[in-house]
């Protein structure tokens, strides 16, 4: 039986281990380089640099290269947000289904404890308001939502990163646009920033696949938010079917220390 098979292996066999050892080593490198490259120009481009570069987190939360400056980005998030097609599905079919499915989720958190009528709350990267409907509709009457683009009298205007509101204003944020944050940190500060002590941040995020055209990031587990809630407790975190978004992140921000009262 041994009469062919170990002819061609004995010629072959230095020549094919050498071959694979190369291509091991270019794929190791390739590796390196692409993940090198992706963190740098991000930075080098947009001079914001990620507050971290350690661990888990560079590797599990990706910025998208390719915006050539902070202006560039918000014309493309425009872009989608302006859609006037897009805009009217929004508004139109879409509307009544992500309503309900929006109190759903929102009803949800009450029964948790995570929410009340009495909460003031936010909505960030409302779009047309679907969330802030949700919000209003099972109780939850002080609620506003933010975007670029406002749509009165639900969502007013304003940049995630640079919330348009004073310190200590909410009780609860909510946003399923996590992905759209060119600075996810900036994003997280300035919900930490506008959170009261005690209050809730929810988020909806995409862990298992990845978002689209418009995302600026790409998340690959809760780790990197972890460590962006510098300010906050991880509470919950739960699987949820929320619009392409697989799962619910819960943090509340922590209550300062009672020590300075004395
Ligand atoms: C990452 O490393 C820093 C410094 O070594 C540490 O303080 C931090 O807790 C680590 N974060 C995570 C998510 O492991
Ligand atoms: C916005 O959309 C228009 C038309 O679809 C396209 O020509 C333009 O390049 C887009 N701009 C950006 C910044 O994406
Ligand atoms: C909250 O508001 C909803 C809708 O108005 C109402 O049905 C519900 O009873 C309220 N809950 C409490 C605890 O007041
Ligand atoms: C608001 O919070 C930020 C960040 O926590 C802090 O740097 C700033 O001084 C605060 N502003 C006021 C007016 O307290």
């Amino acid at each position: 039986m041994n009469t062919f098979i170990p002819k061609l292996p004995l010629i072959l066999r230095p020549f094919l281990l050498s071959l694979f050892l190369s291509i091991s080593a270019l794929i190791f490198i390739a590796s390196l380089t692409s993940r090198h490259h992706r963190i740098n120009t991000t930075s080098e481009q947009l001079t914001e640099t990620p507050p971290f570069s350690v661990n888990n987190s560079a590797r599990d939360l990706r910025i998208r290269p390719g915006y050539s400056s902070y202006n560039a980005y918000i014309q493309h998030q425009l872009n989608k947000s302006l859609n006037p097609k897009l805009r009217n599905i929004w508004k139109t079919r879409d509307w009544d289904r992500k309503v309900r499915v929006f109190a759903q989720f929102f009803d949800s958190l009450k029964q948790r404890n995570l929410l009340s009528n009495a909460s003031k709350a936010l909505s960030i990267g409302a779009r047309v308001g679907q969330e802030v409907e949700a919000l209003r509709r099972i109780g939850v009457s002080d609620s506003i939502g933010i975007d670029l683009v406002p749509c009165p009298p639900l969502v007013v205007k304003g940049d995630f990163h640079a919330q348009p509101f004073e310190n200590e204003t909410y009780d609860f944020e909510f946003s399923n646009v996590f992905d759209h944050a060119l600075y996810p940190w900036k994003f997280v500060g300035e919900i930490e920033r506008t959170l009261k002590e005690g209050g809730v941040c929810v988020l909806h995020v995409a862990l298992s696949r990845r978002a689209d055209k418009y995302s600026a990031n790409d998340l690959y587990s809760v780790g990197p938010l972890v460590e962006l809630f510098k300010e906050s407790e991880l509470i919950e975190v739960k699987k949820v079917d929320g619009f392409g978004l697989d799962t619910e992140v819960v943090f509340r921000k922590k209550r300062k220390s009672n020590l300075r009262l004395d």
